[in-house]
């Protein structure tokens, strides 16, 4: 069968998304994470955009060696350059150059002749293959652009050394029957097409992204561009979950594979929104939180007699963590590591032993520890050791009900082991909880959004905070869980405000980086 490869941009397009701001190790963790899952490209970022992205960039090139590594572009020489110094080191670099093809933005934003355009985008493209054998040239708008102009353009930029060519639908604006012919067409009127991959990005202004891309691939499309949980400028990029999924379930209309190891799906979702914020909606395809719950009697009573009644996809085949018993009080050590690296988490004998206490812990307070316990412990653990702790939260009390004026008392310990003790009321326990802290930490910030989820059902599940903080135009996500929301909301607080502080000591956070 022929093989679609996959080009993950939630590195890029992803943290174009409004109010997504990612640090160099956390994009580092996705980068490795896509690696595990088996994407064939990685576009690590968009080097000229700003020094964290260059830097991110060129610290994922050194340490991520299997996929291919791409940094986006404009058809600027001193962007083209910064993208090869970012990924030169790259086991296997790819620069990849674009610039707008529609009449539209050509006149109105680049304020230039078709011609003028053309010349540049050639021009980029030597300069770019002048360093690296892989070059990915994106025509932008290419859905609202001339079709002799773009067939024009393609056989251009091919001929000029452009290894794959990616046909954008940048707006959202295209539908899957149109969208096939338009690839069809291209097919047949640029006479070097077989030079070159043809590769498509969709973005979901219509919601049609995934349509799209899998319409597509029937026309010939070789290469899927995309984000994990459908992330991306505006409305989004197409969900590879959801296209890696599709092609995997119907390879027999497809009649393509792809290099994934689709098992890794849910947890490079899970991880992607931890470290994002961005929460996936319960009724998303494939990897929500309802994706393979079964509400009605008469599909419950069926999927148990036979699976596939009522299931087109084995959630086990995506990595769908099992809400059985896996471990409890008793168990050992032993029994957590073996679970753990079922769930794909190597650790360290001083990591395990650490992990070790903490599960006892919750495994005292839950009684019943699940998988997805065990991937929301893990996750939180990533989220401490993410950020340097300015402050550590101690300890935290709080009083509330219908006749209190909620108070909350907090302990925090300072990075040179001081501690101090501070208390407050406020209008809810929330509230005087970050009151308090605010106290003594003397940080002035917007709280902008304050999310609970529960990581499992029951009275005992695990609570999941998700905040959001600005400060000075800069936005701060800090995740914390715990059976007891109120620490929870503490420790989500805590680490938004370490992340602060950290960025301040840095000198704020990079500058937007967008197209
Ligand atoms: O949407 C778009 O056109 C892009 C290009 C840079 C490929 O993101
Ligand atoms: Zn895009």
């Amino acid at each position: 069968m022929d093989k679609v490869a996959i080009f993950d941009t939630t590195l890029r397009d992803g943290e174009q998304s409004a109010g997504i701001g990612l640090t160099t190790p956390e994009k580092l963790e996705i980068a490795k994470q896509l690696d595990r899952l088996g994407v064939d490209i990685i576009e690590a970022g968009f080097a000229a955009s700003s020094p964290g992205d260059f830097q991110a960039v060129q610290k994922i090139a050194a340490e991520v060696r299997r996929p291919i590594i791409a940094s986006l572009a404009r058809c600027y020489p001193d962007d083209v350059d910064q993208a090869w110094q970012a990924i030169k080191d790259a086991a296997r670099p790819r620069i990849h150059v674009f610039i707008s093809s529609s009449d539209l933005q050509i006149m109105a934003q680049l304020r230039k002749e078709p011609e003028q355009v053309l010349d540049i985008a050639i021009a980029s493209v030597e300069r770019a293959k002048s360093y690296c054998d892989d070059v990915e040239f994106s025509p932008m708008d290419a859905t609202r652009t001339d079709l002799q102009y773009l067939y024009t353009m393609l056989e251009a930029v091919i001929n000029a050394g452009a290894t794959t060519v990616n046909i954008a639908d940048t707006v959202g604006y295209t539908f899957p029957a149109e969208f096939a012919e338009r690839l069809r067409l291209i097919r047949e009127n640029v006479p070097n097409i077989d030079k070159a991959v043809m590769s498509v990005h969709c973005h979901n202004d219509l919601g049609m992204s995934v349509a799209n891309s899998l319409a597509a691939v029937t026309a010939g499309a070789r290469q899927v561009e995309g984000c994990i949980n459908g992330l991306g400028e505006r409305a989004g990029n197409a969900a590879l979950e959801e296209v890696i999924m599709a092609i995997d379930t119907r390879k027999d209309l497809f009649q393509v594979d792809t290099n994934i190891d689709t098992r890794q799906i849910y947890r490079t979702s899970r991880l992607v929104s931890d470290i994002t914020g961005f929460p996936v909606q319960p009724n998303k395809a494939v990897v929500g939180g309802n994706a393979f719950r079964h509400a009605s009697g008469i599909h419950q009573d069926a999927v148990i007699k036979e699976r596939t009644t009522f299931e087109i996809m084995d959630p086990r085949s995506v990595g769908w963590p099992s809400n059985e018993l896996v471990l409890g009080k008793l168990s050992g050590r032993a029994g957590l590591r073996v679970r753990l690296e079922e769930l794909g988490y190597n650790l360290e004998q001083e990591e395990l032993n650490d992990a070790f206490e903490q599960f006892k812990i919750l495994a005292d307070k839950k009684r019943e520890v699940t998988d997805a316990d065990l991937i929301a412990l893990m996750s939180s653990r990533r989220r401490t050791a993410d950020v340097p702790a300015v402050y550590k939260l101690d300890h935290v009390q709080v009083t509330a009900g219908s006749h209190e004026v909620p108070t909350a008392t907090v302990r925090l310990t300072s990075a040179d082991g001081s501690t101090s003790t501070d208390a407050s009321t406020g209008t809810g326990p929330v509230d005087a909880v970050y009151k308090a802290i605010n106290r003594i930490v003397g940080v002035t910030n917007k709280l902008t959004e304050y999310r609970v989820d529960s990581v499992t059902e029951g009275i005992d599940a695990i609570g999941d905070v998700t905040i959001r903080i600005e400060k000075d135009e800069n936005a701060y996500i800090g995740r914390g869980s715990d059976t007891d929301i109120m620490v929870a909301s503490a420790k989500a607080y805590m680490n938004a405000l370490n992340r602060l502080l950290a960025s301040a000591e840095d000198g704020g956070q990079p500058d937007d980086p967008s197209p």
